[in-house]
């Protein structure tokens, strides 16, 4: 499973948060982990919108070492976030109180990177399903 969605206007991501709550639901994420995916796609298109103008979002369902997971690549063409370095030593912690879309998924996915630099972003994270999810699931 993978689908992609183009971000370039607001109602692009109100109907991307409603595809890809159907899609972790189908997968077997519960509804709290369901809402901390759709919270943190809504942040990584928001910051495409207000700081590239336009860029794109996959999602896709990942099985490795025996785990499903939910696989989020973002990436936009946009000038790239000039403080990068001081941003990714801040991004656990949650000192700066203005920018707290990034650490904010941080904080709500499980596995998270970020590359930037003047051509473009690109960011990647991943959600695992529990095991008493996929338990639950059968
Ligand atoms: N896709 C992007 N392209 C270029 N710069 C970005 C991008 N995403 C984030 N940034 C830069 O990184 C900073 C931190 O992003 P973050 O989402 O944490 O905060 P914010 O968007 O400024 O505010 P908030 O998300 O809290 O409303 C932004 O202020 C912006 O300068
Ligand atoms: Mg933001």
């Amino acid at each position: 499973m993978r689908k992609t969605f183009q971000i370039h206007f607001e109602w692009d991501i109100v109907y991307m948060r409603s595809e890809v709550r159907e899609i972790a639901k189908k997968i077997g994420f519960g509804e709290v982990d369901q809402s901390r995916i759709v919270q943190s796609i809504s942040e990584l298109a928001r910051n495409i919108i207000q700081h590239a103008e336009e860029g794109m979002i996959t999602v896709e369902l990942i099985e490795k070492d025996g785990r499903t997971g939910l696989f989020i690549n973002v990436r936009d063409l946009g000038p790239g976030i000039p403080d990068i370095d001081e941003l990714l030593r801040n991004v656990h912690t949650k000192t700066n109180k203005e920018k707290k879309g990034l650490s904010h998924v941080a904080m709500l996915m499980d596995d998270f990177r970020i590359q930037s630099d003047d051509t473009g972003t690109a960011v990647e994270v991943i959600k695992w399903l529990k095991k008493s999810e996929i338990i639950s699931k059968k």
